[in-house]
C-alpha cells in the first residue's frame, strides 16, 4: 500500500477500507509515515468526512495502538465518564467521587490541559503531596480500598492518538467529528473500563457549536462505544460560559470541595448530580435515573462522597487536609478584581475567552511542555442573567505579576456580553442519547 494512494482517494471522497484503516495506523504508530502526508490526509478527512464504518475501523486500530489496559483484578463494574473538553470542567473532581460512593468502580486515566482547556492531572496535582504516577498493582488496590483512583494516562496508551492529536493542533483540523470520535473513544477503550458515559458540550466554549453537531458526535461515540462492546451513553450540556465561578487548577478543587460539601453553585451541582446518577445508572446499580438521583443526593448530603474524595487523596500521597481547609491550598501572591464598563445585564462571558484569560494568568500551558501556576486563576463573581453596574467587580483574578493580571482582564473583558435586558438562561442539559 502506499499512503499517496489513501491521500488521494480520501481527497476524492472515497471510502478507506478496514485494511488501508490498519496499514495507515501501523505506519502512524511505526513512525513511517512523513508528518507531512499525514497533514494532507488528516486535511481530506477534515473536509470530505468519514462514514460511521471507516470512524469504527479508525477508533479500533487507534485503541490497539498501545497497551489494552486489563482492569479485571478489580472487582465491579468500571465506569468512567469523559468530558469533550471545557473550561472551568472540574465534574471529574466531583461525579467521580460521587459515583464511587454509590458503589461504582472508578479506575480513572486522565489526562492534562492543552490550550484554553484545563486537564484533571493539573488540578488534582495542585494538591501537596499528591502523585498522579501510580504503578498498576498500587493503582488497582486503591481502586478497591476506596471506590476510586485516578491516574496521569499512560504514555504507552494509544501512541497512535498521541502523533495525530498532536498533527491535528498545529493543522486547524482539530474540530472534525470523525476524529474527535476516533481520539476520544480510542483512549477510552485502551483504557479498560466497562461503561463510558459521554459528557458531550456544545457552545461557544467547545469544538461543537451547534446541537446538530454535538448529536451527531454523541450518537456516532455512543454507537463506537456499544458496538466494541462497552455500555456507553452520553449528555450533551451547555458550554455557553464556564461551568461554576473558578477556573484555574487549585481554584477549581476549592470549588469540587464545596459542591461535594453542598455548597456548590446551582448548575454545577446539577450537572454533577446528573452526571454522577447517569454512571450509577451505567453500573447498573439503579434501575432508572430518578432511583440513581436518590443514591447521588444520599452521598452528597452523607458526606460519604466528601470522605471518598479524602481518601482517594491520601492514598495516591496527597494532603487531604487542604480539602478539609481549601485555604491551604496554593494561592497566586497577586489578586485583582475585573470591573463592569458599563450598567446592564451579563448576557454571556465567552467561555474560550475566560480560558485564554486564566492561560494569561499562569494556570494553563500553551505547549505541552510549560510550567503552569497551579495558584492562579480567576473567581467569576456573576454569572449570565445577573444585573451588574458600571464598576461594579464581576471577577477576581490571581496571578504571578501584575502584567500577568492586566493581559489577563483584557482577555475576559473580550469575552463579556452586556445588555440591557435580562438574558434567557440555556438549559443545562440539553439531550441525552442512551440513557
Ligand atoms: N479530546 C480528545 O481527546 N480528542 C479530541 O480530538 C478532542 C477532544
Amino acid at each position: 500500500m502506499r499512503i499517496y494512494d489513501i491521500i488521494h482517494k480520501k481527497r476524492e471522497g472515497g471510502e478507506l477500507s478496514q485494511a488501508e484503516i490498519q496499514w495507515l495506523i501501523s505506519g502512524v504508530t511505526a513512525g513511517t509515515i512523513p508528518d507531512y502526508q499525514l497533514s494532507a490526509l488528516l486535511m481530506a478527512i477534515f473536509f470530505r468526512g468519514m462514514t460511521r464504518e471507516e470512524t469504527v475501523n479508525l477508533t479500533m486500530e487507534m485503541a490497539r495502538s498501545g497497551d489494552m489496559a486489563d482492569l479485571s483484578p478489580i472487582s465491579g463494574v468500571k465506569v468512567d465518564k469523559h468530558s469533550t473538553g471545557g473550561v472551568g470542567d472540574k465534574t471529574s473532581l466531583i461525579v467521580g467521587p460521587i459515583a464511587a460512593a454509590c458503589g461504582v468502580r472508578i479506575a480513572k486515566m486522565s489526562g492534562r490541559g492543552l490550550g484554553h482547556t484545563g486537564g484533571t492531572v493539573d488540578k488534582l496535582e495542585s494538591i501537596p503531596g499528591l502523585s498522579m504516577d501510580i504503578p498498576r498493582e498500587r493503582f488497582f488496590q486503591i481502586v478497591r480500598e476506596t471506590g476510586i483512583a485516578i491516574v496521569g494516562q499512560s504514555g504507552s496508551l494509544c501512541p497512535a492518538d498521541k502523533k495525530l492529536y498532536a498533527l491535528r493542533d498545529v493543522t486547524a483540523t482539530v474540530e472534525s467529528l470523525p476524529l474527535i470520535a476516533a481520539s476520544v473513544m480510542s483512549k477510552k477503550l485502551a483504557a479498560g473500563t466497562d461503561a463510558i458515559l459521554l459528557d458531550v458540550k456544545m457552545g461557544s466554549g467547545a469544538f461543537m457549536k451547534t446541537l446538530d453537531e454535538a448529536r451527531e458526535l454523541a450518537r456516532l461515540m455512543v454507537d463506537t462505544g456499544n458496538g466494541a462492546g462497552r455500555r456507553t451513553a452520553a449528555l450533551i450540556t451547555d458550554m455557553d460560559m464556564p461551568l461554576g465561578r473558578n477556573i484555574g487548577n487549585a481554584l477549581e478543587v476549592a470549588e469540587a470541595v464545596e459542591v461535594l460539601r453542598g455548597r456548590g453553585e446551582e448548575r454545577l451541582t446539577e450537572l454533577c448530580r446528573q452526571l454522577a446518577a447517569g454512571m450509577v445508572v451505567l453500573a447498573g446499580l439503579a434501575e432508572d435515573n430518578a432511583q440513581a438521583l436518590e443514591q447521588v443526593d444520599r452521598a452528597l448530603g452523607s458526606g460519604e462522597a466528601f470522605r471518598t474524595l479524602c481518601r482517594m487523596v491520601e492514598a495516591q500521597g496527597g494532603d487531604s487536609s487542604c480539602l478539609e481547609e481549601p485555604e491551604k491550598l496554593p494561592v497566586a501572591p497577586v489578586c485583582r478584581e475585573v470591573f463592569m464598563p458599563e450598567s446592564g445585564y451579563i448576557a454571556g462571558l465567552n467561555a474560550e475567552a475566560c480560558g485564554l484569560a486564566a492561560m494569561e494568568l499562569g494556570a494553563g500551558r500553551e505547549t505541552k511542555d510549560d510550567s503552569i501556576d497551579y495558584g492562579a486563576g480567576i473567581i467569576l463573581l456573576k454569572s449570565k442573567g445577573d444585573s451588574a453596574g458600571k464598576g461594579e467587580p464581576i471577577a477576581r483574578l490571581y496571578s504571578e505579576t501584575e502584567e500577568r493580571c492586566r493581559r489577563g482582564a483584557e482577555r475576559l473583558l473580550g469575552g463579556l456580553g452586556i445588555t440591557k435586558e435580562r438574558p434567557q438562561k440555556e438549559p443545562l442539559i440539553l439531550e441525552r442519547i442512551g440513557i
